[in-house]
């Protein structure tokens, strides 16, 4: 007998049967997500054809021009997670302030944030994109729901994960037990598990970084890299490849299924800014799936999992991947 498919609900009603890892409210809400993702795929897939490429002329919180994808995104991923009763309220990169739950609908026990669409420079050209989320419980001690309540560190994330439009759609999943994969059956609708406990090496010879930043990084991250670029003449001894999708998302995606180190540092362009990517939205949910797989992120000096958010939008520098190679570049941040 062929072996069998075992879809997202399966493997979700599973988990949550044996091992009691995933309460029914959040699996209701990570099959609510990934049915959004789906939706969100499609509208990817039809580009021109769809009219959804190009820019909206509007502007996020961030200052950031807005693509139509980057809004359909954001409301495809509202529209289908308001009336379902898990959740209290949403976040994203695409609205300033937080979306509580409208009081038609019940108000459930969790806080979802979401990059509706990252790498949006990468959609008017046909290169990868993606959806990240993160899944935070609210806190119980007290009515109502507040913007405040969601600044908790990474650490506290009951759920994260990220959808990729690509060649393939595949969605990328923890609960705080290991890292799985699946990847969209288009003729059956569905997510089929293709792969599970997902490792990264703790050595590397890739790094992904936006090298036209050079001169503008701090020295521990200069130095890294120039010794990469020495190779097998430098200190290292070994050549690196180079890989930069300028997608967080895509870029974090290669590195879990082969290992690798990403980084997007703080850099002296905008010196008041701890960095480009977002603290809640991109850099909490990815880190968590990258420990998860084994790897390590820092921000150059602490484990980003560990920083206490003081607002929704905050940025943070971002250094993540190969547990080996992530330690190196702290070590090299580090005075003594
Ligand atoms: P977003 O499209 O959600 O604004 O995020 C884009 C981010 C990230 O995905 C990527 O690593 C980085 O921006 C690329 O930025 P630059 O091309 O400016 O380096
Ligand atoms: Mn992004
Ligand atoms: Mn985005």
């Amino acid at each position: 007998m062929a072996q069998q498919k075992i879809s997202l609900t399966r493997y979700l009603v599973e988990q949550q049967r044996a091992d009691g890892l995933i309460p029914g409210q959040l699996r209701l809400l990570l099959e609510v997500v990934a049915r959004a993702c789906k939706s969100i795929s499609m509208a990817v897939n039809k580009g021109d054809l769809g009219g959804v490429l190009g820019s909206a002329d509007s502007e996020n919180v961030q200052g950031e021009v807005q693509k139509k994808l980057d809004i359909i995104a954001n409301e495809v991923l509202i529209e289908a997670n308001e009336w379902g009763g898990h959740l209290a309220a949403m976040a994203s990169e695409e609205m300033d302030s937080i979306y509580v739950v409208p009081n038609r609908y019940p108000q459930g026990e969790y806080l979802l944030l979401f990059d509706p669409l990252d790498g949006s420079s990468n959609i008017d050209v046909n290169v990868s994109i993606g959806t990240i989320f993160s899944v935070l419980k609210k806190p119980d001690d007290h009515p109502g729901v507040h913007e405040a309540d969601f600044l908790q560190a990474g650490a506290k994330q009951v759920a994260a994960g990220y959808c990729i439009y690509g060649p393939q759609t595949t969605l990328v999943l923890t609960v705080g037990h290991g890292v799985a994969m699946f990847t969209l059956d288009r003729e059956q609708g569905s997510f089929v598990l293709t792969k599970e406990n997902i490792q990264i090496p703790a050595d590397t010879k890739e790094f992904s970084v936006n090298m036209s930043n050079m001169r503008h990084w701090d020295e521990p991250v200069k130095r890294y890299i120039d010794e990469c670029l020495a190779g097998t003449e430098g200190p290292r001894g070994k050549d690196f490849n180079m890989r930069w999708i300028a997608s967080m998302v895509t870029d974090v995606h290669r590195i879990l299924m082969r290992g690798g180190i990403f980084m997007y540092p703080w850099d002296k362009r905008e010196p008041g800014k701890p960095g480009k990517l977002r603290l809640m939205y991109e850099a909490n949910p990815m880190s968590w799936l990258v420990e998860q797989a084994g790897g390590a992120a820092t921000n150059g000096k602490e484990r980003i999992l560990d920083l206490q958010p003081t607002k929704l939008h905050e940025r943070v520098s971002v250094v993540l991947g190969s547990k080996n190679e992530v330690e190196r570049v702290t070590r090299y941040h580090d005075p003594l």
